[in-house]
């Protein structure tokens, strides 16, 4: 995008001629790294797809409106993010105009890694929640080489690239993202659903300060009071029932979430060690971090109350949010 065009988009903002502001390119002209400009692309998304962030009650509704939607009916733009077995793009739907994501899987990486149950799993799982604290589900199609699922779209990204930019979160902001994420697990747990996955880049953000979880592709439904024990997730956050090999349950989430809140609010993961993968598995089997000293004292009591090796004594969700670095 020159900067002529880009002074033309700017313009035609300014004039509010949204008739000049249509194609998925120039919504990502506001990611032009000269200028970006968050306003700018808050205004073009509400007067391209209406609304930016919907509420839950409306999920259904929006669900149903999308539920046919095949790659024909969408303009494919830039790509949002990269996972380890696909890419999500951003996409516009032709005729409502909604900016959306899509997760693209090829199929061939899906059966080379015996993925299928998984997918499968994902797509049953996310199409089921229905949360203002999870991204909405619209859709899955396929072609003959790839599945799609089709999501809401988050403009913001995920929080691992805030952690990327060096923007720096101070502890009101990360708490108020940390009570949202709260929400999402204890509505998961109460439908037995364990994400298994919890971490930044699954966590996305919206222009309001709304933050979702997403990414179901590690969940797993256990009847009440079941333990699993087949070892998944991702190095740094996994639990120390976990990387032992113990049997496990939801509280699993509740360790890794403890791990992003360290990583958040200090640019670092506690338990990593980035030369050897064994290091890191001792690190976590023996809860071995420390804790800067920068931190409030509400905060590093958190952490040490929700890091505890077992599982039954950490701390719950309800008690997080009733901790004092929570309430304040
Ligand atoms: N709905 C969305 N809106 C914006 N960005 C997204 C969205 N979904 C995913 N992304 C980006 O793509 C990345 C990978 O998506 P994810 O669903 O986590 O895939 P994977 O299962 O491969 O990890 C995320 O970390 C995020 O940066
Ligand atoms: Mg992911």
């Amino acid at each position: 995008m020159t900067k002529n065009a880009y002074k033309n988009i700017r313009d035609a903002y300014h004039n509010k001629d949204w008739t000049k502001i249509q194609t998925l390119s120039q919504i990502d002209a506001i990611h032009h790294p000269k200028e970006p400009n968050l306003e700018i692309l808050n205004i073009i998304l509400t007067a391209l797809g209406k609304k930016v962030t919907r509420s839950s009650a409306l999920g259904k509704k929006v669900t149903t409106l999308y539920s046919k939607t095949t790659l024909s009916d969408l303009d494919v733009g830039r790509t949002l993010g990269h996972g380890i077995f696909g890419i999500v793009l951003l996409v516009r739907h032709k005729s409502t105009r909604e900016v959306m994501a899509l997760k693209v899987m090829s199929k061939k990486t899906i059966k080379k890694h015996k993925l299928e149950d998984q997918i499968r799993k994902e797509i049953a799982i996310h199409s089921s929640l229905e949360h203002p604290n999870i991204i909405t589900y619209y859709t899955t199609f396929e072609d003959e080489d790839k599945i799609f699922i089709l999501l809401e779209y988050a403009p913001l990204g995920d929080l691992y690239k805030l952690l990327g930019q060096k923007i720096k979160l101070d502890e009101g902001t990360l708490s108020k993202y940390i009570i949202q994420v709260v929400e999402a697990l204890q509505y998961l747990h109460k439908r037995n659903v364990v994400h298994r996955d919890i971490k930044p880049e699954n966590v996305l953000l919206f222009l309001d300060g709304t933050v979702k979880l997403t990414d179901f592709g590690f969940a797993i439904e256990i009847k009440p009071g079941e333990k699993i024990t087949k070892q998944v997730g991702t190095l740094d956050y996994l639990s120390p029932e976990i990387v032992e090999g113990r049997s496990y349950d939801h509280t699993t989430d509740i360790w890794s979430l403890g791990v992003m809140i360290y990583e958040l609010a200090t640019g670092k993961a506690p338990f990593e060690d980035i030369i050897s993968r064994q290091k890191t598995y001792r690190n976590i089997s023996q809860v071995n971090y420390t804790l800067p000293t920068h931190l409030s004292l509400e905060l590093q009591d958190l952490i040490e109350k929700i890091l505890v090796k077992e599982p039954t004594k950490r701390l719950s969700l309800e008690g997080i949010l009733a901790h004092k670095w929570i309430i304040g």
